[in-house]
């Protein structure tokens, strides 16, 4: 089931088709990038009793995170499967309430929301304007507001590259990789918010090709989606295709040891 909010805009009911295919097991790919979730967690410094949005939330990382302060965090996102699993990962002793709703169109009043986080999020929505804007509408003026990006060039692009390779789609008419451009996102949001800029790099381990290959293809839509559409022998080349790319992560010591590069923005609402 998805979409059962008429909150979706048309053209992301099959986006949230695609991301809902992880179901719980999106939480896995959360886990991998804790440390980039965590980094924004702090920049988003949350106070007891202040209200949070975290926008695209999946199945809830940064909105638990955000939660943990004593703060009223809503997480919302286009995918009612991720919702669902969110609902379920809830500690029942934070304040978290989570809604089907699009980036593009946010349920919410003008200046509702002390803080806004999205990340990993809200780059996913295809109006990147209209994104910026409402994420610019509900934080109140002196708010603030943190993203976590994948950027243009880094490691997560170039896994994109081998994904949209063998999915054969055209790209996107605004790549979500453009909001990991400092200048591209000061023109999204620089007019509404003050920006700051910073890059991280996400680390994580596995095991080896095999464990990885699994890690995808249960929790990330994307992949997920793609593997099951392929033929036997498609899906054989993109498998080889992303075994060779994580290879060159191998370490001495026989574990692949990943790397993300990021953004980490911070804005305060004028
Ligand atoms: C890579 S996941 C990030 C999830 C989570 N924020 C995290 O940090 O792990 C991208 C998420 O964006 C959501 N998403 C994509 N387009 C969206 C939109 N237009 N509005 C709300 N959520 C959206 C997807 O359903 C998915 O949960």
């Amino acid at each position: 089931m998805h979409g059962t909010s008429n909150q979706i805009q048309p053209h992301h009911e099959a986006p949230a088709r695609m991301w809902g295919l992880g179901g719980h097991h999106y939480d896995d790919v959360s886990f991998a990038i804790s440390d980039a979730l965590a980094h924004a967690a702090k920049r988003l410094a949350a106070q007891a009793g202040e209200t949070v949005l975290d926008v695209a939330t999946g199945t809830g990382w940064s909105a638990r995170n955000a939660a943990r302060s004593g703060a009223n965090v809503t997480g919302i996102d286009i995918s009612d499967e991720l919702l669902a699993a969110a609902r379920d990962l809830a500690p029942s002793a934070l304040s978290l309430g989570f809604r089907c709703a699009d980036a593009e169109r946010l349920p919410f009043d003008d200046g509702a929301f002390d803080r806004v986080i999205s990340t990993f999020g809200v780059m996913f929505a295809a109006n990147q304007q209209r994104a910026a804007d409402e994420l610019a509408r509900v934080c109140k003026p002196g708010g603030r507001l943190v993203l976590a990006t994948w950027v243009p060039g880094g490691s997560v692009a170039q896994f994109f590259g081998i994904v949209g390779k063998h999915a054969g789609d055209p790209p996107p008419e605004q790549s979500p990789l453009a909001w990991g451009d400092p200048e591209h996102v000061r023109s999204l949001l620089g007019e509404a918010f003050e920006l700051t800029f910073e890059s991280g790099t996400s680390h994580d381990y596995y095991d080896g090709v095999q464990e990885i290959w699994d890690w995808y293809v249960r929790g990330f839509g994307p992949v997920r989606q793609l593997a099951n559409t392929l033929d036997a022998k498609a899906l054989a080349a993109f498998r080889a295709d992303v075994g060779d790319y994580h290879r060159h992560y191998l370490t001495s010591a026989g574990l692949l040891h990943v790397k993300r590069d990021y953004l980490l923005v911070t804005g305060t609402r004028r």
